[in-house]
C-alpha cells in the first residue's frame, strides 16, 4: 500500500487528506490561522501561520498511520496571493490575498494605460484587482523599500513547497493568475515582467501541476517521521485542483466551488478566451486549459450570517426553518468583499433588500443562500453567451455539505449537480496530482476516471426552476440600480 498527502491551503484554514494509492481517504485534518482586513477591501495573512499549521496538521494526519508508505504529497493553494521573500529568505511583509481590493489604481493603470488588448495578448486576462501583477505594483509604488528588498516572489502554496523542498516552483494553473503568464504558452510573459519591473530570476521555475519538483528536505523528513524520499508535485490553484478532485478534467466539464469563494469552473482541452474577459482563461491542471468565474464571497456570507450576525453555528439548524422555495421575496447580494466576476467592482457591498414586516430571519438565511447561487449564475450565463453549453455540474467545498443549498443551485442554475462521495475538492485533487507524480496513474485524467466517485445527482425541477429563472431577472436587475451609490458608502 502507498498513501499520498493533499494539502489545501485554503483562506480560513490548511485541510490536510491523507489517501491510499486507489483514491479511499484514510484521514483528513483541518487547521484554522487567522486573518486580517488591515483596511475596509484590503485582506492579509501570514506566510508563517500557513506554515506553521500546515506543519502541525501534517503530524496529526499521520499520527497513527504506517508513515513508511507515505510516497507522495502536493496542494491545493488558495490564488493570486503575493508572497515576498528578501535575501535572507524572510517573508518582506504579510501576504496580500486573493480577495484584496486595494490595488485599484493600478488595475486602472494597467486595463487602461497598457490596455486589456495587451494584457489579453500577452496573459489571455485582464487586470483585477485580487490578481498578483498589480499587488506588485502596488507594493512597487507604496511600499517601494520592500519592493527593493524583493529576491523572491511566490504564490501562497509555493511558499509551502518552497518551505518543504528548498524548491522556488510554481505551476501553470496558479502561474495563470499571477497577469505575468503566458497562460496560452504556458510559460513567463517576458513583456508583462518588465510592464511590472520584475525581474526573471525573482520568479520560480514553471511545472505542470503533476510533476514533482523535488523532495523533503531531509530536515523537514525527520520532523514529520517521514523518509526523505517522499516526493513533491508542484500541484495547482484550488480550483484547479478541486477541478481534478471532483474530476472536471477534459473537455466540457463543470465544477462549482462554494468555499470562501465561489467560482464556476468550465475544462475545455483547447485554448480559449472570453473575447470580454469576464471569465478567467488559465492553465489546467491536467495538462489542457479552463475557463472561470470568481465570487468573491460564497460560503464566506453564509458564515458571516451564521456566525457573526445570527451568532450560531448551528447552521443545519437554521436551514431547518427554511420553508418552501422559490416564494422569497427578499434578495441578497452578496458582495461582502466587492466582487470579481463579473462586475470586476471592488466598490460593490452587499446589501438585503426587499424585506417587509412579515419578513422571517428564515427568509434572510435564504436569501443569502440564493444570493449566492445568483451571482453563480452571472457567471454560467457568460459562459452560455460564449455558446458553452453545460447541462450538469459537479460541486465541492464547505457549502456542498448543504442539500438545501445544492438545491437551491441546481434550481438557480438550472443544472445537474452531480455530488462527489467527498466535498474535498482541492485536497483531494492535490492528494491526486501526488499519485500521478509518483507513477501511480498514467495522467491526471486516468487518476480522474478511477478515482473519483459521483454518489449523487440533484436534479433541477422544472417549476421550481421556472419560479427561479423569474427571481433571477429581478436579482440582475439590482446591482445596476445600486452600483452608483457603493463609491461614496
Ligand atoms: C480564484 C480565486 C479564489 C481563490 C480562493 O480566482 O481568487 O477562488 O483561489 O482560494
Amino acid at each position: 500500500m502507498k498513501l499520498y498527502i493533499g494539502i489545501d491551503l485554503g483562506t480560513s484554514a490548511v485541510k490536510l487528506l491523507l489517501m491510499d494509492e486507489k483514491g479511499r481517504i484514510k484521514k483528513i485534518v483541518s487547521k484554522e490561522y487567522p486573518i486580517f482586513f488591515p483596511q475596509p477591501g484590503w485582506s492579509e495573512q501570514n506566510p508563517e501561520d500557513w506554515y506553521a499549521q500546515t506543519m502541525a496538521g501534517l503530524k496529526e494526519l499521520l499520527a497513527d498511520c504506517d508513515r513508511s508508505k507515505v510516497a507522495g504529497l502536493s496542494f491545493g493553494g488558495q490564488m493570486h496571493g503575493l508572497v515576498i521573500l528578501d535575501e535572507e529568505d524572510q517573508v518582506i511583509r504579510p501576504a496580500i490575498l486573493w480577495n484584496d481590493g486595494r490595488t485599484t489604481e493600478e488595475c486602472d493603470y494597467l486595463n487602461e494605460t497598457i490596455g486589456r488588448k495587451k494584457l489579453s495578448a500577452c496573459t489571455a486576462n485582464i487586470s483585477f484587482t485580487g490578481f498578483t501583477a498589480p499587488k506588485i505594483l502596488w507594493v512597487r509604488n507604496k511600499e517601494p523599500e520592500n519592493f527593493a528588498r524583493i529576491k523572491k516572489i511566490m504564490l501562497p502554496k509555493d511558499y509551502l513547497a518552497y518551505k518543504l523542498t528548498g524548491v522556488h516552483c510554481t505551476d501553470v494553473s496558479d502561474a495563470s493568475g499571477m497577469l505575468i503568464f503566458d497562460v496560452k504558452n504556458r510559460c513567463w510573459s517576458e513583456e508583462m515582467l518588465q510592464i511590472c519591473g520584475i525581474r526573471r530570476e525573482q520568479l520560480a521555475k514553471v511545472y505542470e501541476s503533476y510533476e514533482t519538483v523535488g523532495t523533503l528536505l531531509p530536515e523537514t523528513a525527520a520532523k514529520l517521521g517521514l523518509s526523505a524520499k517522499v516526493k513533491v508535485a508542484a500541484g495547482a490553484g484550488d480550483n484547479a485542483a478541486a477541478a481534478v478532485g471532483t474530476g472536471t478534467v477534459g473537455e466540457g466539464m463543470c465544477n462549482i466551488s462554494l468555499g470562501t469563494s465561489g467560482t464556476i469552473f468550465i475544462s475545455s482541452e483547447k485554448f480559449g478566451v472570453d473575447p470580454h474577459n469576464a471569465l478567467h482563461a488559465f492553465a489546467h491542471s491536467d495538462g489542457h486549459y479552463h475557463l472561470m468565474g470568481c465570487m468573491l464571497s460564497a460560503a464566506s456570507c453564509n458564515k458571516w450570517w451564521m456566525e457573526d450576525i445570527l451568532q450560531t453555528s448551528d447552521y443545519g439548524a437554521e436551514q431547518a426553518l427554511i420553508g418552501e422555495l422559490g416564494e422569497n421575496h427578499v434578495y441578497f447580494l452578496p458582495y461582502l468583499m466587492g466582487e470579481r466576476s463579473p462586475h470586476n467592482d471592488p466598490n460593490a457591498r452587499g446589501c438585503f433588500i426587499g424585506m417587509t414586516m412579515d419578513t422571517t430571519r428564515a427568509d434572510l438565511t435564504q436569501a443569502v443562500l440564493e444570493g449566492v447561487a445568483f451571482a453563480l449564475r452571472d457567471s454560467l450565463e457568460v459562459a452560455k453567451s460564449l455558446g458553452i453549453k453545460i447541462s450538469r455540474t459537479k460541486i465541492c467545498g464547505g457549502g456542498a455539505k448543504s442539500p438545501l443549498w445544492k438545491k437551491i443551485i441546481a434550481n438557480v442554475m438550472n443544472l445537474k449537480v452531480d455530488v462527489i462521495e467527498s466535498e474535498e475538492g482541492p485536497a483531494m485533487g492535490g492528494a491526486m496530482l501526488a499519485a500521478v507524480a509518483c507513477g501511480e496513474y498514467e495522467s491526471v485524467a486516468d487518476a480522474a476516471a478511477k478515482i473519483v466517485k459521483i454518489v449523487d445527482t440533484v436534479e433541477p425541477e422544472p417549476a421550481l426552476a421556472a419560479k427561479y429563472e423569474e427571481r433571477y431577472a429581478r436579482f440582475k436587475a439590482i446591482y445596476p440600480t445600486c452600483r452608483t451609490l457603493f463609491p461614496n458608502l
